[in-house]
C-alpha cells in the first residue's frame, strides 16, 4: 500500500471483533518494530506480547480501553538504556519507544487489522502484576484485532489542525 493511502486509512479502532489474529501476523508485527530507527541506534525498546490468559487478564485489570481484543502488545523501554543529549539531559527512551509503537501501529494497520493506541491504563499497577516490566516504562497497549461491524473513526479522528496552524516557517 502506498504510505499516504497507508496514513489515510488508519484510525483508531474501538470495536473489535475479538477473533484470535495469526501468530504469524505477529511476527511480521514485530520484524517491522525491530526496522524502527533509534537514537544511536540503542534500541531500548521492549515489546511484550500478551497473549496467555493470565497477561490478557493482567490487561484487562488495568485498562478499560481494550475494544474486545484478544491480543495485546505493550511497548515499553528502558530509561537508563536510551541515549541521552549531554547539552540538556535530555533522554530519549520515549521518543525511541513512540517511534517503534507508530511502526507497530501502521504495519497493523497495513496488515488488515485493526487497533488503537492506548495510553489510558494503570502502568505502575500492571508493573506489579507482571514483574518482567518492572524495570521498564510503558508507554502503549495495543489491542489488536479485526474490526467489528460496529467500528468506525470517532468525530476526533477528523479534527485536524490546518497547514497554517500547523507550519511555521522561519
Ligand atoms: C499517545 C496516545 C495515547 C492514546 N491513548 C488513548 C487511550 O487511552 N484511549 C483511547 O481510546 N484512545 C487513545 N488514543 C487515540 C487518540 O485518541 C486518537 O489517535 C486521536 O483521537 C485521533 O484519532 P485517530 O487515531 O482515529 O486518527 C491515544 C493516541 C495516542 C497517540
Amino acid at each position: 500500500m502506498d504510505f499516504k493511502e497507508l496514513a489515510k486509512k488508519r484510525y483508531s479502532c474501538r470495536y473489535l471483533t475479538g477473533e484470535k489474529i495469526d501468530s504469524k501476523l505477529i511476527d511480521s508485527i514485530i520484524e517491522t518494530a525491530i526496522l524502527a530507527p533509534t537514537a544511536v541506534n540503542k534500541q531500548p525498546v521492549k515489546i511484550f506480547i500478551m497473549d496467555s490468559e493470565n497477561a490478557k487478564n493482567h490487561i484487562k485489570e488495568v485498562c478499560q480501553w481494550t475494544f474486545g481484543a484478544e491480543t495485546f502488545l505493550i511497548v515499553a523501554y528502558k530509561k537508563e538504556d536510551a541515549w541521552t543529549r549531554k547539552f540538556d539531559d535530555h533522554n530519549f527512551g520515549e521518543v525511541d519507544a513512540s517511534i517503534v509503537a507508530t511502526h507497530i501501529m501502521l504495519e497493523i494497520t497495513d496488515l488488515g487489522l485493526d487497533t488503537t493506541w492506548v495510553g489510558h491504563f494503570d502502568a505502575p499497577k500492571l508493573k506489579s502484576l507482571c514483574p518482567e516490566m518492572k524495570d521498564y516504562e510503558l508507554i502503549a497497549v495495543f489491542p489488536i484485532g479485526y474490526a467489528s461491524e460496529k467500528a468506525k473513526p470517532a468525530s476526533l479522528h477528523f479534527q485536524r489542525k490546518s497547514r497554517e496552524e500547523l507550519v511555521e516557517t522561519l
